[in-house]
């Protein structure tokens, strides 16, 4: 089992289930252009947030990690038009290459990019006593991993859900004497969610067009 049929497979089941859409081809062609690196989900990826936040009936939806708005642009697009997304990211490159994305798929009303370290808009978020978040995309450096998780539990409710990426790394993530501190990490973040009473939670491997790699997937409880 190889990369190559990983991606035949997403091109087999993409070419019937994912119609070509010319917003998110131009998303990603202007982030190439850019020389942003090409670390957005797979489309099927997106496409399955977009369902899930779908799913959730969800109207207010947090991004840590914007890169160019690939991921943006589809979980914007499973909100209702009165609903909200804020999403994160730190350079102010990849922030302007965003915006204009957004803006080419007309979800510029729907969408509040906030450039600056997550940490700190995370904080602000809580300081401004936002509306609780129905829907979290975690996807942004992976040392703070449990940070934005700590932070998405004082931003949602019960009955919210959290998804973080990259949760496999390769496999790498069983790896307990690992220096990669993406790694470090991610299982930090794992020994957390195994210690919070207040939610359910469950990982997904994933192989694809993107390597193999994973997904967690929380639900927040009541505490
Ligand atoms: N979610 C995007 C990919 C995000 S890549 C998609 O799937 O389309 C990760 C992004 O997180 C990068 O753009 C990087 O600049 C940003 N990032 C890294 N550290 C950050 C930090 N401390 N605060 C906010 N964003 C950060
Ligand atoms: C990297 C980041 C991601 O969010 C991802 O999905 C793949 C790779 C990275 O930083 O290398
Ligand atoms: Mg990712």
């Amino acid at each position: 089992m190889t990369q190559e049929l990983w991606t035949r497979v997403d091109e087999y089941t993409n070419s019937l289930l994912l119609p070509s859409d010319a917003v998110l081809d131009a998303a990603l062609a202007a982030s190439h252009a850019a020389g942003l690196p090409s670390i957005n989900v797979a489309p099927n990826q997106g496409k399955f947030l977009s369902l899930l936040a779908q799913l959730q009936g969800a109207s207010r939806i947090l991004e840590v990690g914007t890169l160019a708005g690939y991921s943006t642009i589809w979980l914007a697009r499973a909100l209702p038009k009165s609903g909200r997304l804020v999403t994160l990211e730190l350079d102010p490159k990849h922030a302007e290459v965003a915006r204009s994305n957004i803006e080419r798929a007309g979800l510029s009303a729907q969408v509040d990019l906030r450039v600056g370290r997550a940490l700190d808009s995370l904080a602000a978020l809580v300081n401004e006593g936002v509306p609780p978040f129905d829907f979290v995309f975690i996807d942004a450096d992976k040392p703070s991993i449990p940070e934005y998780f700590l932070a998405s539990l004082k931003l949602t409710r019960p009955g919210s859900v959290i998804v973080v990426d990259n949760v496999v790394r390769k496999g790498a993530v069983i790896d307990a004497q690992s220096s990669d501190a993406n790694v470090r990490g991610v299982r930090r973040f794992n020994e957390i969610v195994s210690q919070t009473p207040a939610v359910s939670a469950t990982t997904v491997q994933t192989v694809g067009s993107k390597g193999y790699d994973g997904f967690a997937l929380i639900r927040v409880s009541n505490p």
